[in-house]
């Protein structure tokens, strides 16, 4: 498993009864997470007195509870700053998990030993984007939403992450990827962690089982001479490590020297000792 283990200031501290107990810097938030479908005991004093909590609602949404915590704060990772905010089905603006991927580009960008230019599709926040910019990449980051370029521009801003480093676009992911096509912009490497579903800013409807793997192949014709790798991130059941290994290992096939590995993702559960599983990823170098 890709197991994001090295957080100072985030933790699972358990899960159980379908949700999570987790310290994100001092605060303490108890989330819904449909993984946890066991139910242990629940015995840290968290549980009893947490700083906020996300009620799921039979509706399909849910809604935060505040007890005591501030609109916004701040956690890092490494040299790295990302601004919290709780908000809509139960989001804080991180996704911890995606530190093991952050990690592994970062390494990947550092030995490289010349300038990386890097495509972050889906790209949220901003988590990969900074991390791949602090290693040295330049990054164009790309998401449909305006308000979550600018958080990301936050981020990076507060990572300390030079100005120049970063371009930042509100667009549609495939839409974008066949404009580089035709203006023959390449990339050394390639980020995606595209959602189930999602929409351009212009509405364009994107559901991942239709759409992604035409979008690997879209993303196969931006490469650039010499690409050092591609990397998929996914929460959506059915897209299994086995399913990303044969995608990645299709969509470059004519590619030679290329290696692809896929696993799942994983938090450590401080109580218990145990992984919570968070979806998966595929990695393809060449
Ligand atoms: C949060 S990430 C996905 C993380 C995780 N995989 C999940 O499912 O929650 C999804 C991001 O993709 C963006 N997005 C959704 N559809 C998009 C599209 N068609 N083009 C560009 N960005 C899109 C959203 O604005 C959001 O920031």
């Amino acid at each position: 498993m890709y197991l994001a283990d090295r957080w100072k200031d985030y933790e699972v501290i358990d899960a159980s009864g379908g949700e999570k107990l987790e310290r994100w810097g001092k605060y303490v938030l108890i989330r819904p997470d449909p993984q946890v479908i066991w139910n242990t005991p629940r015995k840290d004093p968290g549980w009893k007195h947490p700083n906020a909590h996300y009620h799921r609602s039979s509706r399909g949404g849910g809604e935060w509870e505040f007890f005591d915590l501030p609109e916004e704060w701040s956690i890092r990772y490494d040299e790295l700053s990302f601004r919290l905010k709780p908000f809509s089905f139960k989001h804080t603006g991180l996704f911890p998990e995606q530190s093991v991927n952050w990690d592994w580009s970062a390494e990947r960008i550092r030995n490289a030993g010349r300038s990386v230019k890097l495509l972050n599709l889906f790209a949220y926040t901003g988590g990969a984007t900074v991390s791949a910019a602090a290693a040295g990449a330049h990054v164009t980051h790309v998401d449909a939403s305006k308000g979550m370029v600018q958080w990301a521009k936050e981020n990076a801003a507060a990572s300390g992450i030079p100005e120049d480093r970063c371009r930042w676009l509100v667009d549609d992911c495939v839409r974008f990827v066949e404009r580089e096509i035709r203006r023959e912009n390449t990339y050394d490497a390639v980020i995606l962690d595209p959602p189930s579903y999602g929409r351009g800013p212009k509405g364009e409807v994107w559901k991942i089982e239709e759409a992604v793997f035409p979008l690997l192949q879209l993303i196969n014709k931006i490469l650039s001479r010499e690409p050092l790798f591609v990397l998929i991130n996914s929460y959506t059941t059915g897209l299994q490590p086995a399913v990303l290994s044969y995608m990645l290992g299709t969509a470059f096939a004519g590619r030679p020297g290329k290696r692809v590995e896929a696993d799942e993702v994983g938090l450590p559960v401080s109580v218990s000792g145990l992984t919570l599983p968070c979806g998966a990823s595929g990695r393809i170098e060449f």
